[in-house]
């Protein structure tokens, strides 16, 4: 008999989930074909341009040839500016030439570290509700990811955690501000998670790329914790903090030994990061940093009025979030599921996503995400609005 090409699919790829917000970005798609106007609460990237000075360095960067591959470990100029960033931000020391790797956005860095740390039988530690391709990426490396509930207002339950940990257990990931709650670690969460880590000698994968969106408490780095910058993998990049995510540009910094082995995954799958958008990413951290500070005003404003008006829906609850530019409602209130509320919304004429696709536990919640603009934002609760009056 002959193999059709879906019976070469096998189950380490085959059984994992599609993105939720994908899906949901489908039906919307689907209904805009149809000429229905929806406002789309889905996406996740800034609706900002990258800012023209950073165009301006890579067009130049493409006018002047600067078109082959570079060192696999990214370029000496723009692994420099990432360790002068790291410890203006954290005060945390990498050596740029051997601990730091540029990557084709912080998803590769992701799957890259993930790749190197876990193989087959380990357990990785996910905390949920969490963004779906943490999951993804540690069932590709082989390992099982063990997802751990978070508290509801998005906390840390040390219980919860201390009940997951088996000899099996080999690293966690953590994504703080967190995607989908925009929900920041604190101080004393992270040190508690330091402590787990040390005393079960785990990994601790750090993914930051929101750190640069937040409202008011400062992002605080897991390696700058006392002892930890040698057990942990911070992963940052440009998409978000930049409006750079159709560049892929993103970074990992780890002690050498880890990132040395890191590289090795790099080299024989992408080889380097994209040249030009490299030059681009020096531009973006040396470059002035106020189109960041507009960029992060503008989504704090739309942060109160996201809140204000979900928190005036019936039945409907939502924490504001310390970072990021998603708000995580519990919309338990409503009698309805997360799943059957965003179908009503899509009905509406708003794309939410449901919070199912971030935790079996989660829904109960929904994720919209404020990057877009305000007056879509103002027409999309009123959409939701109607959505939990008519039935
Ligand atoms: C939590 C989280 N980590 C990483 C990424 C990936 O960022 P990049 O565009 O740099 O691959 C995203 C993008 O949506 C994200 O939400």
């Amino acid at each position: 008999m002959v193999m059709t090409t879906s019976q070469f699919v096998r189950d380490r790829v085959g059984t994992l989930s599609p993105s939720p917000t994908l899906a949901v970005a489908k039906q919307a798609q689907a209904l805009r074909r149809s000429g229905v106007d929806v406002v789309d609460f889905g996406p996740g990237e800034p609706d900002f341009d990258t800012p023209a000075h950073i165009r301006a360095a890579a067009v130049k960067a493409l006018n002047d040839g600067f078109t082959h591959y570079t060192p696999s470990r990214g370029i000496p100029e723009l692994l420099a500016a990432i360790a002068v960033t790291l410890e203006q931000f954290s005060g945390l020391k990498y050596d740029p030439a051997t601990e730091i790797v540029v990557t084709p956005g912080a998803k590769q860095a992701l799957l890259e570290a993930i790749l190197t740390a876990v193989e087959s039988g380990d357990e990785v530690i996910l905390f949920d509700p969490s963004w779906v391709s943490y999951d993804a990426m540690v069932r590709l490396a082989g390992g099982t990811p063990v997802h751990v509930d978070l508290n509801r207002d998005f906390s840390l339950d040390p219980e919860r955690l201390a009940a997951a940990l088996t000899s099996r257990t080999r690293a966690m990931v953590i994504g703080s501000p967190g995607n989908p709650t925009g929900y920041m670690l604190t101080r004393d969460e992270l040190r508690h998670l330091a402590g787990v880590c040390r005393r079960h000698d785990l990994l601790l994968i750090s993914d930051e790329i929101y750190d640069r969106i937040t409202y008011g408490t400062p992002p605080l780095s897991a390696a700058a914790i006392p002892d930890m910058q040698e057990r942990t993998v911070t992963i940052n990049g440009f998409s978000k903090a930049y409006a750079m995510t159709g560049w892929r540009l993103g970074y990992a910094a780890a002690p050498a030994s880890f990132m040395n082995d890191m590289l090795k995954v790099q080299e024989h799958s992408v080889t380097t990061a994209t040249s030009f958008a490299q030059v681009g990413g020096v531009a973006a951290l040396s470059g002035p940093q106020e189109p960041i500070a507009e960029m992060v005003a503008e989504f704090a404003h739309r942060r109160e009025i996201v809140v204000d008006g979900l928190s005036a829906l019936p039945g409907v609850q939502c924490l504001p979030p310390d970072g990021a530019f998603y708000v995580f409602p519990d919309i338990s209130g409503t009698g309805l599921t997360g799943t059957e509320l965003a179908q009503r919304c899509l009905h509406q004429g708003v794309a939410i996503t449901p919070g199912i696709g971030f935790g079996d536990a989660w829904d109960t919640h929904v994720r919209l995400s404020f990057a877009t603009s305000e007056e879509r934002i103002l027409t999309g609760l009123e959409r939701m609005a109607q959505a939990l009056t008519t039935t």
